[in-house]
C-alpha cells in the first residue's frame, strides 16, 4: 500500500500532483491510501511521471470543489474517477454513473460549505431552513465559481453544437429571479440571456410593469442553445425533458446561491425545470406557488417569444403578460 500524505484537508494541488504521478505510473486506486497531515505511516516518494495524459477541464473543476467536502473518501474517489476517465473520457456526461453522481453531490455540498463558511453538517437543510444572513458575503464568489464550472458543462449533448454556455446574470442579492427556456441564436453568440428579439420584448414589458431588469437575476432552464440547421440559419428547437433535467443541476446551484424571494417561470420549460414536472401555463398562471426546493414562491407566466409568435389578439396577450409582471412586482413589494 502506498501512502500519500496531503498538506491539508483541502490540498487540491497536492492531490493533483500525486494523482497525476500515480495515474501515470498505473498505480490502481486500491493500492493508494490518502492521508492528511503529519500522523500516519511511512510515505513513499511519488513515482516518476509517466506518459502525460489530459483530462476534461470539467473534471478538474469538479475535483477542486470536491476536496472541500469533509468525506474522508474524497481523495480516493477522485483518483478512481481520474483513472476511469482515461478509459472513458465521456464518462462525466453520463449522468447515471454512480461515482460521477456521488462526486457531483459532494461538489455541491463542498461549494455550499465554502461560501457559507459553515460546517458541512449544517448544509443538509433545505434552502428555506438556511437564513440569508447565514449565507455571508461570499455569494458572488460562489456564483462566479459555478459560472466558471458551467463553461465546461458536458452534462448533456447540447454543448457540442452551441457556441458557449449562457449562464444567468444579475445581482446575486436579487430577490427576484426570472427563468426562461434556453438561449436563442443571439444569446448563444453574445453569451448573455435575453438579448435577442424575445429579450427586447421582455425588457419592454418589464419597463411597462415598473420592474428594473438590473435589479433582477435573469437565467434560463437550459444553458446551451438547441437548434436545427436550415441552410445558414439556426432554428430554435425545444429542449426535451432529459435536457431540462440534466441542466437542472445549474439552476439549482444558482438558486441555492441567490435564494430569491420570488421566482418567475417564463413559459412551460422554465416551469418544468422549477417544479420538477410538467405543468400547464393556463392552470398555474397569475398566482403564487410553493416550490419543491423550498426556496421562496414561484409565479408562472408565458414566455416572451409566445408574444412574438401569437397572431390573434397580440396586444391583449402583451397586456396580460405585463399585468402578470405587475402582480409579481406588487407581490414582491409586499413580501420582500
Ligand atoms: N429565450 C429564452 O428563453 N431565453 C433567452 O435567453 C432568450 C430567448
Amino acid at each position: 500500500m502506498r501512502i500519500v500524505r496531503l498538506a491539508g484537508e483541502d490540498d487540491f494541488d497536492g492531490w493533483r500532483e500525486a494523482a497525476r504521478a500515480l495515474a501515470g505510473a498505473g498505480v490502481p486506486p486500491e493500492d493508494v491510501a490518502w492521508q492528511v497531515g503529519l500522523a500516519g505511516g511511512e510515505t513513499a516518494p511519488l513515482p516518476a511521471p509517466g506518459t502525460p495524459f489530459s483530462v476534461p477541464r470539467a473534471f478538474l473543476t469538479l475535483a477542486e470543489t470536491v476536496v472541500r467536502h469533509s468525506d474522508p473518501e474524497r481523495f480516493a474517489l477522485l483518483y478512481t474517477l481520474l483513472l476511469r476517465l482515461r478509459e472513458r473520457p465521456g464518462l462525466l456526461a453520463e449522468g447515471s454513473d454512480p461515482l460521477v453522481r456521488r462526486l457531483e453531490r459532494m461538489a455541491k455540498e463542498g461549494r455550499q460549505k465554502a461560501w457559507r463558511n459553515e460546517p458541512a453538517r449544517a448544509l443538509t437543510g433545505t434552502m428555506a431552513e438556511t437564513s440569508r444572513e447565514a449565507v455571508g458575503g461570499n455569494a458572488r464568489a460562489a456564483w462566479e465559481a459555478v459560472r466558471e464550472e458551467a463553461r465546461g458543462c458536458t452534462r448533456c449533448h447540447l454543448y457540442k453544437h452551441a457556441t458557449q454556455t449562457v449562464f444567468g446574470e444579475g445581482p446575486v442579492t436579487a430577490p427576484l429571479m426570472f427563468v426562461g427556456e434556453q438561449p436563442g441564436d443571439q444569446e448563444d453568440l453574445a453569451g448573455r440571456p435575453f438579448v435577442g428579439p424575445a429579450g427586447q420584448l421582455f425588457d419592454r414589458a418589464l419597463g411597462d410593469a415598473g420592474i428594473d431588469r438590473g435589479q433582477a437575476y435573469v437565467t434560463n432552464a437550459v444553458k446551451h442553445f438547441k437548434f436545427e440547421r436550415r441552410g445558414k440559419r439556426r432554428i430554435h428547437s425545444k429542449p426535451d425533458a432529459g435536457e431540462i433535467e440534466a441542466c437542472r443541476w445549474w439552476i439549482e446551484q444558482e438558486r441555492t446561491i441567490l435564494r430569491p424571494t420570488l421566482t418567475v417561470a417564463l413559459g412551460a420549460t422554465a416551469a418544468r425545470s422549477l417544479f420538477g414536472k410538467a405543468v400547464t401555463i393556463t392552470a398555474t398562471r397569475g398566482r403564487a406557488h410553493a416550490l419543491p426546493d423550498g426556496g421562496g414562491e414561484a409565479w408562472v407566466t408565458v414566455h416572451p417569444s409566445f408574444l412574438l409568435r401569437v397572431q390573434d389578439d397580440k396586444e391583449a396577450e402583451y397586456a396580460k403578460f405585463v399585468a402578470d409582471l405587475v402582480r409579481v412586482r406588487q407581490r414582491l413589494e409586499a413580501i420582500a
